[in-house]
């Protein structure tokens, strides 16, 4: 069986950088991923397939608002209290779903490998590239949906000046905010915020930079309050990681897998139509929209990043 390893031209194509021009502490920190990896052969491409048509039909994937709410609060409280206990770090605030498997979406294709921890590895490295290539030059940063604020904890550890706010419906992803704030002596805030329910949120100072990463997927079609909010905001950027279900191809059987888990999910769905909708009434230009083919074990995200005109 041929190994392969994923390289820095492969991150290059994946997140649309120049060739020759991923900057090197993201080439370094792919030397230190063990990125080994095989194509599934027909017996493994099985066994992933009915792995995944049980869990589409297990009757946990649907959970209430007030369930989801009370799970995430329940994780992020984890993460909460081993940032007391162990301080600052990636390993801290890493959530508790990247549960490890050696199966990964990469490329239109499905890879396997030893390293069970390879989706957590690349995701590191793609928002590496994302924050890099998209929020350089931002004074301030909001994420929505922060979650165990490890991406802020990524974005604080990039960009060394700039002001960060977190905002999330749990109170433990405030509460950890407010913390990475005191440990790290940094102007970070936390804020709570149900997206599907705004009321007169007013904490993202205009022109600063939103991201949303993993957190837009959690909101079905109930998506227009957020959006207006964040285009009053003023916002010079916003860039979002996502899944953008408009990218998935139904004749495609892993796509075709994604779209069913992610409608029984009831996740982000018609999101980049809106979007494409407010573009053609000159309210927003979308800058930059594509699908790096990286997942997720189960489905993947994509990039929209687009601005308020
Ligand atoms: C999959 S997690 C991603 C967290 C974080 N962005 C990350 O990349 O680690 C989804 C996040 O969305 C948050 N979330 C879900 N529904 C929300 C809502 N209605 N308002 C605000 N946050 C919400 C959850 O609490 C959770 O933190």
């Amino acid at each position: 069986m041929t190994e392969q390893k994923v390289t820095a031209e492969d991150f290059e194509r994946m997140f649309h950088f120049e060739e020759g021009t991923l900057p090197e502490f993201i080439r370094r920190e792919l030397d230190n991923v063990a990125s080994a990896h095989h194509l599934a052969d027909a017996q493994e491409q099985a066994e992933y397939v009915l792995d995944f048509l049980k869990r589409i039909d297990q009757k946990t994937i649907t959970r209430t608002k007030a369930e989801n709410l009370a799970a995430f609060e329940s994780g992020w409280t984890e993460n909460y209290n081993k940032l007391l206990r162990d301080g600052a770090s990636l390993n801290s605030l890493k959530p508790g779903y990247f549960r490890g498997n050696k199966f990964l979406r990469y490329n239109n294709q499905l890879i396997v490998s030893d390293n069970l921890q390879l989706e957590f590895d690349l995701f590191r490295i793609a928002r590496h590239c994302i924050f890099y290539k998209y929020l350089n030059s931002s004074d301030t940063i909001c994420e929505l949906g922060c979650g165990s604020c490890q991406n802020i904890l990524m974005l604080a550890e990039l960009f060394k000046d700039a002001n960060l706010i977190a905002a999330d419906w749990t109170c433990a992803s405030k509460k950890i905010a407010d913390q990475l704030g005191v440990c790290l002596k940094r102007n970070i805030s936390g804020h709570v915020l149900d997206m599907m329910d705004i009321k007169d949120a007013n904490f993202i100072p205009p022109g600063s930079s939103i991201v949303t990463i993993h957190a837009f997927e959690q909101l079905g079609t109930n998506f227009a309050g957020i959006l207006d909010f964040m285009i009053k905001s003023r916002p010079k950027i916003v860039v979002q990681y996502e899944p953008v279900l408009e990218y998935y191809s139904e004749s495609n059987l892993y796509d075709f897998l994604a779209l069913k888990y992610c409608r029984k999910r009831n996740y982000l769905e018609n999101y980049l139509a809106a979007l494409k909708q407010l573009e053609q009434e000159k309210k927003i230009e979308i800058i930059s929209t594509y699908r790096p083919f990286l997942g997720g074990v189960l489905h993947e995200s994509s990039l929209i990043v687009w601005r308020p005109l």
